[in-house]
C-alpha cells in the first residue's frame, strides 16, 4: 500500500447505534444501521472497488466501480449508497460483477492518458491500482482521449498543480471543497463528456480556493497533484508529527526522501484535524530548509560591529561568561530568559529550569504575555484551571456557537472548517467582532447575529448580555446552586442587575443596539448547548482578565459548562502557547500553573533540580524592558521570540534591547531582535527534533525529528549546554526524559509519556491517574476548584481614547497565509497571497480623508508613524480601521502603545487611537529600518568576506 493511503470504507452515513446482521459473500456480518454496504463488505473482509468513494466525504455513486448484486434487487447498485438491510444477501464479487467493472474501467482509462511510468502518481494511483483490481487487460475504444487529453493544465497556484486530461469526474475534489473544507470553490461544469472541474471558471489562484490542499488530498489521480511530488516523486517513507504554526495542532505525515520533505499530508487520525489542514500546514514548510537560516552561531563585542561566526564550545563559553559577569557585577536579578512559543513542551520546561536554577531567579516570561495570559488570569480564578474547557470536537454538539473577538477562518482554519460544518448542520451563530469577519457569512454559514462592537467594549457588551440573562430570568438556577459559590454568584447577581449594565443604557458606549444584545442573550441561554469561542480580540485589551472572567460567567450563570458542545474556548495563537503555560513560563508560576511562592511546591522543584528556589516572582518581559531601560536589567537569553518585531510599542522594546549588555537570540533566521543581539545561537525547526506540543484543546501530540538539526543541535541541547556553562549541569539523553520529569513534578501532566503518546496518538491534560487516557471537556460535574466563582466585571474603559487628533480606532489581527512575524511564512509562497500589510479603511473614513484604494497613507498614533497602502473595506465599521502585523517593514507595532491589561500585562494591541492621511514619503521609522536591514545585510557581507 502506498504511503498514507489509508483503508477506505466508504462513508460511515449516518451511523446509530442499532445493529443488524446481513450475509456478504456468503459470510454473516452485523454492523450498525446506518452503514453502506460497502463499508459493510470491508468489515467482513471483502474489498468492493471504488473511485469515486472516499471515508473524507460523504459517497455520492458517480463512478458505478462498486456495483453489486443483492438477492431479489433488481440491477446492480452501487455499494457506496447503498445502506445495508437486515439479511440482505449481497455478492461483491461475481463474473457478471467483473465484467461490468472492467466496462466501466476502459471508459475511464480510454479517455485518460496512459504515462503511467512517467506520472507523478505512479505507484499513488487509485484509478492504476483499481484497472489492477478489476484485472483490466486491454482497452477496445482506442486511446483517442479527445474529450480530455487536450486539456491545458492549471499551473497558478504555487503549491500545486491542476492537469485536467487525468481527471476522472469523481468529483471527491469538488464534495472535499465543500464538506470538509467549507469553501466551496469548486463545481463540475459541463455535461456528459464536455464536464469538467472547474474553478468557478477561473484559475484555482483567482478563484475562491484558499489553498488547504482537500482535494489534492482527495483525488484518487494525479489531477491535483502537489508541485513537491510532480518536481521530487513519491516519498520513500513517513513519520507523523504536528504542524508548528498555529493552535490548531494538525497531526501531518512529514512524506520523505531519505531527509528531505517530499510532503506534509494531514493525518485522518490525527485528533485535532481528523484529516484536514491549511495552506500553512499543508504547503508552507519551506521555511526549514530556506537558504536565510543561520547555521553557525555567532558573537560580536557591539551590535554595530561585524558577526563572528565561532564553534559551538565557543559561542556557549562566552555567552556563560558574559551572563556571570553580568551577574557578578549588576547582581542575580539582571539577566533573565524568554521562553518560545514556537519551541516545544520539553524545550521551553528547560529555559525556566535554567533561568530558575543556574541564573538563580524568576526571571523568565514568554510571548503567551502578549496575546493569552488574561485566559490563564481569568479561567484560572472562575474555574480553577488556566485553559480551555473543550476538545474540538465537542463544537459538532454545539447549538449555539458565540465567536468573539476571532477570525478563525485566517487564524484557526482547520478548527473553522470543522465549526462551519456544525453551522452547515443548522447550529446558530453570534459573532461579537468589530469587523465583519468571514465567518459572518460565508457559503452556507450566516450569522444570526453581528455585533459590531467598538474596540474596546467587550466587557461592556458581555456585561450587558449576562445583564439580559439575569433580568429575564434566564438564569440556570439549578446548575449554579449546585456548582458555584453562592455569595459570589448573589453578589454578582445584584452587581448585573443594575441598569448601568442593561444592553440599553451601555448602547451608546459600545455601538451595539440593545434589541441586537437582547437577542444574543436569549439564544446564548436558551438555544441548546451554547459554545463561546475566543481570540486575541477578547484578550489584547485593557481589560482582558476581566472579559475573560466576564465569558465564564455567563457560562456559569446558563449552566453552558462541564459538558459536550458548551464551555469557553479560547482558540490559542501559537503552536505551543498553550504548552509553554503549562511549562512554567511566567515569573510567578512553576509547571502547572503553581505559585513560585507556595513552599510545597517549591520544595518539590528544589528537591528535583537540587538547587534553592526563589520565592518572589520575577520580571515579566515588560518589566525586563523597562529595567534595561534604567540600567539594572542587563541580560536576556531569547529562544525563538522576535520581540523587536511582536511586542508593543517597538521604540520602547529597541530601547530596552539597545541598553542591554548581552542580548543572545536563538532562532532559526536573523530576526528583528537580532540586530540587537550580541550572541546568535541557530535554532532548530520542528522538523529537527522530537518533543510535544500542547494545543488550544490542552492536546499533547507528538513532534518527530524527521532529519537531522541542521546547526547540528536542538534547541533543547543548546539550552541543555548552556545551562552546564552556566554551572547547572542538566543530564538528558532525550526529550522523553524530560517529559519523565515533567510528569513528576507537574500533577497535570503526571500521566504523560511518550510511550503513552506513542500508543494513543495524544492526549488532553489532565492526564493522571484519575484521567490516565487524558480529559477532553473539563468541569465535568464539578470545577477544578471546587464551587464556580463569579467575579464582578466592572467595564472600565481604556484610557486609550480616540481624540480630535487621533480620531479612528486602530485594531489588528492576522489573515490566512502568512503568521504572526511572518519569519516563516515570508519565506515561503505564501506571499503571492500578501505581499504586505495594508489599512482596511471604511469608505466613509477614506473619502473624508481623499484616500483611494491603494494609496499610501500615513497611520499615526501617539506612540509613533507608519506608512502603508490602504484597502477601502466595507468590512470596517466607521471610525474603526484594521491592519496586520506580518511585514516587518510596516512596523505595525511602532504605532501601538504601552497600555496593557491591567491583571497580566498583556497589551492592549486591538485598542489604538490613530490619524490617517495621505502620504506621500514612507514614514521616519520605515526609512530607518531600511537603513537598519542594509546595515545588517553589510555586516552579514563582512562577516562572510571575513570568514
Ligand atoms: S485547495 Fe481547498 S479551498 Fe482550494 S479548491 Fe481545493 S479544497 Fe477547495
Ligand atoms: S480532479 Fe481528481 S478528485 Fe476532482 S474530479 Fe478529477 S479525478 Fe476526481
Ligand atoms: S490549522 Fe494551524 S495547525 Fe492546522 S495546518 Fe493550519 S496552521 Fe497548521
Ligand atoms: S465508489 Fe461507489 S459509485 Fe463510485
Amino acid at each position: 500500500m502506498a504511503i498514507n493511503q489509508e483503508v477506505d470504507f466508504g462513508t460511515p452515513a449516518s451511523i446509530s447505534g442499532l445493529q443488524i446482521t446481513l450475509d456478504i459473500d456468503g459470510k454473516p456480518v452485523t454492523v450498525p444501521t446506518g452503514t453502506s454496504i460497502m463499508r459493510a463488505a470491508v468489515m467482513a473482509g471483502s474489498e468492493v472497488p471504488k473511485l469515486c468513494a472516499t471515508d473524507s466525504v460523504e459517497a455520492f455513486g458517480s463512478c458505478r466501480l462498486c456495483m453489486v448484486e443483492i438477492e431479489g434487487r433488481r440491477g446492480t447498485p452501487a455499494s457506496c449508497t447503498t445502506l445495508a438491510e437486515p439479511g440482505m444477501k449481497v455478492q461483491t464479487q461475481t463474473a457478471k460483477l467483473a465484467k461490468l467493472r472492467r466496462g466501466v474501467m476502459e471508459l475511464y482509462i480510454s479517455d485518460h492518458p496512459l504515462d503511467c511510468l512517467t506520472c507523478s502518481a505512479n505507484g499513488n494511483c487509485e484509478l492504476q491500482d483499481m484497472a489492477g483490481v478489476v484485472g483490466l487487460r486491454e482497452v477496445r475504444y482506442g486511446y483517442d482521449g479527445s474529450n480530455h487529453l487536450s486539456a491545458q493544465k492549471d499551473k497558478s497556484n504555487p503549491y500545486f498543480t491542476f492537469e485536467p486530461s487525468k481527471c476522472i469526474l469523481c468529483s471527491r475534489c469538488v464534495r472535499a471543497c465543500e464538506e470538509v473544507q467549507g469553501t466551496f470553490a469548486l463545481t463540475i461544469d459541463g455535461r456528459g463528456f464536455a464536464s469538467t472541474v472547474s474553478a468557478g471558471g477561473e484559475s484555482f489562484i483567482h478563484s475562491e480556493c484558499v489553498s488547504c490542499g482537500a482535494c489534492v488530498q482527495a483525488c484518487p489521480t494525479a489531477t491535483l497533484m502537489e508541485n513537491t511530488v510532480i518536481q521530487k516523486g513519491q516519498a520513500e517513507h513517513s513519520e507523523v508529527t504536528t504542524c508548528a504554526y498555529c493552535g490548531v495542532g494538525c497531526s501531518f505525515h512529514a512524506e520523505m526522501q531519505g531527509s528531505e520533505v517530499v510532503r506534509m499530508v494531514p493525518a485522518k487520525d490525527g485528533k485535532a484535524n481528523h484529516g484536514h489542514s491549511c495552506v500553512k500546514g499543508r504547503f508552507a514548510w519551506g521555511y526549514a530548509t530556506h537558504r536565510d537560516r543561520i547555521l553557525k552561531p555567532m558573537i560580536r563585542e557591539k551590535i554595530t560591529d561585524p558577526w563572528k561566526e565561532v564553534t559551538w564550545e565557543e559561542a556557549i563559553a562566552h555567552t556563560a561568561g558574559e551572563f556571570k559577569r553580568i551577574q557578578g557585577k549588576f547582581g542575580r536579578d539582571s539577566i533573565g530568559g524568554i521562553t518560545s512559543s514556537r519551541c516545544t513542551n520539553e524545550e521551553t520546561f528547560l529555559v525556566q529550569k535554567m533561568v530558575r536554577a543556574a541564573f538563580g531567579n524568576n526571571n523568565v516570561d514568554t510571548c503567551a504575555r502578549v496575546c493569552h495570559s488574561p485566559t490563564g488570569y481569568g479561567l484560572k480564578t472562575t474555574f480553577g484551571t488556566s485553559a480551555g474547557t473543550q476538545d474540538f470536537d465537542s463544537v459538532d454538539a454545539s447549538d449555539v456557537i458565540v465567536v468573539i473577538g476571532a477570525n478563525p477562518t485566517d487564524a484557526h482554519p482547520v478548527f473553522a472548517s470543522h465549526m462551519k460544518r456544525r453551522l452547515r448542520e443548522g447550529a446558530k451563530l453570534i459573532v461579537i467582532d468589530p469587523r465583519r469577519t468571514d465567518i459572518v457569512k460565508s457559503p452556507h454559514v450566516h450569522a444570526q447575529l453581528h455585533l459590531p462592537l467598538l474596540p474596546g467594549t467587550n466587557v461592556a457588551v458581555i456585561n450587558a448580555i449576562a445583564h439580559v440573562v439575569v433580568s429575564e430570568g434566564l438564569v440556570d438556577e439549578a446548575f449554579v446552586a449546585e456548582r458555584c459559590e453562592k455569595e459570589a454568584f448573589e453578589q454578582w447577581r445584584k452587581f448585573i442587575a443594575e441598569d448601568r449594565n442593561s444592553p440599553e443604557a451601555l448602547e451608546s458606549i459600545t455601538g451595539v443596539p440593545a434589541a441586537d444584545i437582547r437577542a444574543a442573550a436569549r439564544l446564548y441561554a436558551t438555544g441548546g448547548n451554547a459554545a463561546i469561542y475566543y481570540g486575541l480580540g477578547v484578550t489584547e485589551h485593557s481589560q482582558g482578565s476581566t472579559m475573560v472572567m466576564g465569558m465564564a460567567n455567563l457560562a456559569m450563570a446558563t449552566g453552558n459548562i462541564g459538558k459536550r458542545g458548551v464551555g469557553i474556548n479560547p482558540l490559542r495563537g501559537q503552536n505551543n502557547v498553550q504548552g509553554s503555560c503549562d511549562m512554567g513560563s511566567f515569573p510567578h508560576e512553576f509547571s502547572g500553573y503553581r505559585h513560585v511562592s507556595d513552599d510545597v511546591t517549591r520544595a518539590l522543584f528544589e528537591g528535583a533540580w537540587g538547587v534553592s528556589l526563589q520565592s518572589e516572582p520575577g520580571l515579566r518581559i515588560s518589566n525586563m524592558l523597562d529595567a534595561a531601560v534604567e540600567g539594572t536589567f542587563k541580560a536576556l537569553y531569547i529562544q525563538g521570540e522576535d520581540i523587536a518585531q511582536s511586542d508593543p510599542n517597538t521604540q520602547h522594546v529597541s530601547a530596552g534591547l539597545a541598553g542591554m549588555e548581552c542580548v543572545v537570540v536563538q532562532d532559526l533566521f536573523l530576526n528583528e531582535t537580532a540586530s540587537f543581539a550580541h550572541v546568535f545561537l541557530p535554532g532548530s525547526s520542528f522538523l529537527e527534533k522530537d518533543g510535544t506540543f500542547t494545543n488550544a484543546e490542552r492536546r499533547i501530540s507528538r513532534v518527530r525529528k524527521v532529519m537531522p538539526p541542521k546547526a547540528g543541535y536542538a534547541d533543547w541541547e543548546i539550552t541543555v549546554k548552556l545551562s552546564e556553562a552556566m554551572g547547572y549541569p542538566m543530564h538528558y539523553a532525550h526529550p522523553s526524559e524530560i517529559m519523565d520529569e515533567i510528569a513528576r513534578l507537574t500533577p497535570t501532566f503526571a500521566g504523560a509519556s511518550y510511550e503513552k503518546l506513542d500508543r494513543l496518538g495524544s492526549v488532553q491534560w489532565p492526564c493522571n491517574e484519575k484521567a490516565p487516557e487524558g480529559t477532553p471537556v473539563m468541569h465535568i460535574g464539578g470545577f477544578v476548584r471546587g464551587k464556580g466563582k463569579f467575579m464582578l466585571t466592572e467595564f472600565i474603559p481604556t484610557d486609550e481614547r480616540s481624540t480630535d487628533r487621533y480620531p479612528l480606532i486602530l485594531t489588528t489581527g492576522r489573515i490566512l497565509s502568512q503568521y504572526n512575524v511572518g519569519a516563516q511564512t515570508r519565506r515561503t509562497a505564501n506571499n503571492l497571497w500578501h505581499e504586505e500589510d495594508v489599512l482596511e479603511i471604511h469608505p466613509f473614513d477614506a473619502e473624508n480623508r481623499g484616500i483611494r484604494d491603494g494609496d499610501l497613507v500615513s497611520l499615526a498614533s501617539r506612540a509613533g508613524e507608519i506608512t502603508l497602502h490602504a484597502r477601502i473595506s466595507e468590512r470596517m465599521q466607521p471610525s474603526v480601521v484594521y491592519t496586520t502585523f506580518h511585514h516587518a517593514l510596516t512596523g505595525a507595532n511602532v504605532v501601538t502603545t504601552e497600555y496593557s491589561d491591567w491583571a497580566t500585562s498583556c497589551p492592549e494591541y486591538k485598542v489604538t487611537a490613530v490619524q490617517v492621511h495621505l502620504a506621500k514619503h514612507m514614514s521616519e521609522w520605515q526609512k530607518h529600518y531600511r537603513e537598519k536591514r542594509h546595515a545588517t545585510t553589510r555586516i552579514l557581507n563582512e562577516s562572510s568576506a571575513a570568514k
